[in-house]
């Protein structure tokens, strides 16, 4: 179709939709070469590996804006030329990212979806578009990013796909980790009517608590003035995983039962850590720091405000730190989204140094954010059952070993869904990945084909009680393949080769 065409088409197609000055800023045939694609991050585990390829599709971009709210949103849609699987696919960012994620779209096009992404109105992984010039807050952006502007991608881009391929869609997903698995949330809690599938993995849901609590290990560090080296905390997580390994039955170099693990952070004390060519002795003070990254944040008499980071997982994620001279000569780097999110969203100054936040700007700033923000962008509605009426299926999976979002978030969401409809498996399946960290990666076994199992579920009603995971691929080629069970089980080994799926089996507990 050429440009000219293919504009009278969209302007048609937009002029159905509820927003305001809809403008097509460009439409045409665009090629792309294709890297080799297998289970990158924020394609929210969703598609079978792609192979490197060439490909053309069509690619539109259509600029819209919310009457009076000032935003300007860039939607894009790619749509495969030829083979249409009838499936539209909405994808989702990361960060502070609304999206759009390009390799996720264009995997999605090679396998015939038509997909799209959309910028919510806003660019940059940096948090600046949130103030305005006067230093209020742009509400709108917000909002777009929130909720608004990924619920317009869907009935834009659906309008937009049926346009120009004269078909209806046979079947809507949303596939996203991260940020794209909030998003995805967010849609199966206000706007499940748009979807038959969601993916929505590792999600950053719970957001108010994420920000807050991902910022603690940096908040400890600054209260007790010690900083330890990234060495010292690698060292920790290597003599976590080996205690706590073998706790599932199973020394795989993974900890797939972190709550029977109890790692008592103090025996380590007095040992002495090659860091790079120094050696570092753990102290005392580097003990507690880190007993409290894995204790999460709390109040001083002790109430719980948050989970902390699993036993056996990465702390650079979130409690960064970098050393110059000595290697004991540290200062905090901590969680980045976090500080801005303290400068920009509550402070409303991006100026204000969050590196001096202490216990106590700490404790407000939790309820501050919690009483600014939930109603926009929290996403921890916990009564689902709607799903049931408009017939939407949602799978999520969470790495146990996610260094950026806490697991146990997730967990207790999950339980709390089960708590409002014990029969809440019959729309929402939820799958630990042990040793998995955040949407992918580290040693665990990652699912493989994620997606398929959703689409499974929607259009043959094959309810997944398990998903097919592998891990990352040694040297010389060989992995492990594990399922991941539909919580509350868990993937115990019962014996034989511990690389083949065939030795695990989905049951209440591990044999140990
Ligand atoms: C799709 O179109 C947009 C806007 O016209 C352009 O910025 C983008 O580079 C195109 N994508 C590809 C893969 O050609
Ligand atoms: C893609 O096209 C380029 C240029 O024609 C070519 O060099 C390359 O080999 C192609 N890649 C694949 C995977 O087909
Ligand atoms: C840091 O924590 C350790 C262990 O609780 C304690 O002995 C030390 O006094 C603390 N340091 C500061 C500056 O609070
Ligand atoms: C931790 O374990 C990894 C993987 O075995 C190893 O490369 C690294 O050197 C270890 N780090 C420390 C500080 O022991
Ligand atoms: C976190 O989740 C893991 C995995 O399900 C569980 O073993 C552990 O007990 C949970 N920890 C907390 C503090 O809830
Ligand atoms: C701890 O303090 C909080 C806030 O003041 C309060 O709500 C909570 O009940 C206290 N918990 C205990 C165990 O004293
Ligand atoms: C410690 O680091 C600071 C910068 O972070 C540097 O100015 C100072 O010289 C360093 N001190 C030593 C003893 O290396
Ligand atoms: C591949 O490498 C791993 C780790 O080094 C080793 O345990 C395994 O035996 C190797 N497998 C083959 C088939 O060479």
């Amino acid at each position: 179709m050429n440009s000219a065409l293919l504009s009278a088409f969209v302007a048609f197609a937009i002029s159905l939709a509820v927003v305001a000055s809809p403008a097509l800023e460009g439409a045409g045939v665009s090629t792309r070469t294709l890297k080799s694609l297998k289970k990158s991050a924020f394609d929210g585990n969703y598609l079978p590996a792609t192979p490197a390829a060439n490909i053309s599709f069509c690619n539109i971009t259509v600029i819209y804006t919310h009457q009076n709210w000032n935003d300007q949103i860039t939607l894009t849609i790619n749509l495969p030329l030829t083979g249409w699987n009838g499936r539209f696919v909405a994808t989702g960012g990361g960060g502070l990212i609304t999206g759009p994620t390009l390799p996720a779209l264009e995997a999605g096009v090679y396998h015939g979806y038509a997909t799209a992404g959309t910028d919510g109105g806003h660019a940059g992984f940096s948090a600046s578009w949130i103030l305005e010039e006067t230093g209020l807050l742009n509400y709108p952006l917000f909002v777009d990013f929130a909720s608004e502007s990924l619920k317009d991608m869907v009935v834009l881009g659906k309008q937009v796909a049926e346009s120009y391929y004269s078909e209806t869609t046979k079947y809507t997903y949303w596939a996203g980790c991260s940020t794209g698995g909030r998003q995805g949330h967010m849609m199966a809690q206000r706007y499940s009517d748009l979807f038959d599938g969601i993916l929505a993995n590792s999600p950053a849901i719970n957001w108010n608590e994420l920000q807050m609590a991902s910022m603690w290990p940096q908040v400890v560090m600054y209260e007790n003035q010690s900083v330890p080296p990234e060495c010292v905390m690698e060292a920790y997580t290597n003599a976590t995983i080996k205690a706590c390994d073998g706790l599932d039955g199973l020394v795989d170099g993974i900890i797939s039962a972190p709550g029977l693990c109890k790692f008592d952070t103090y025996s380590l004390v007095g040992q002495t850590i090659d860091c790079g060519g120094t050696e570092v002795k753990i102290t005392n003070d580097y003990a507690y720091v880190i007993e409290q990254f894995l204790q999460g944040p709390h109040l001083s008499n002790g109430t719980r405000l948050w989970y902390g980071v699993n036993p056996g997982t990465d702390f650079t994620g979130l409690a960064g730190t970098s050393c110059t001279g000595t290697a004991t000569n540290c200062t905090i780097v901590g969680a980045s989204l976090s500080q801005e999110w303290v400068s920009y969203f509550l402070e409303l100054n991006p100026s204000y140094n969050a590196m001096t936040v202490g216990y106590s700007a700490y404790n407000s700033l939790w309820t501050q954010t919690k009483q600014w923000y939930d109603w926009i962008i929290e996403t921890a509605n916990t009564d689902l059952r709607h799903l049931k009426q408009t017939n939407t299926k949602l799978m999520a999976f969470h790495g146990l070993a996610d260094p950026a979002i806490f697991p146990n978030g997730t967990i207790n969401f999950y339980q709390n869904v089960l708590a409002v409809d014990p029969h809440a498996a019959d729309y929402f399946r939820f799958f630990e990945a042990p040793g998995v960290q955040h949407c992918g990666g580290g040693n665990g076994a990652q699912p493989s084909n994620m997606f398929n199992s959703l689409v499974d579920w929607v259009e043959k009603g094959i309810a997944p009680s398990q998903i097919p995971a592998e891990t990352t691929p040694l040297a010389n080629g060989t992995y492990t393949s594990r399922p991941l069970c539909l919580y509350p089980l868990v993937s115990a080994y019962i014996g034989g080769d511990p690389t083949k799926a065939s030795s695990y089996r989905c049951q209440g507990s591990f044999n140990k």
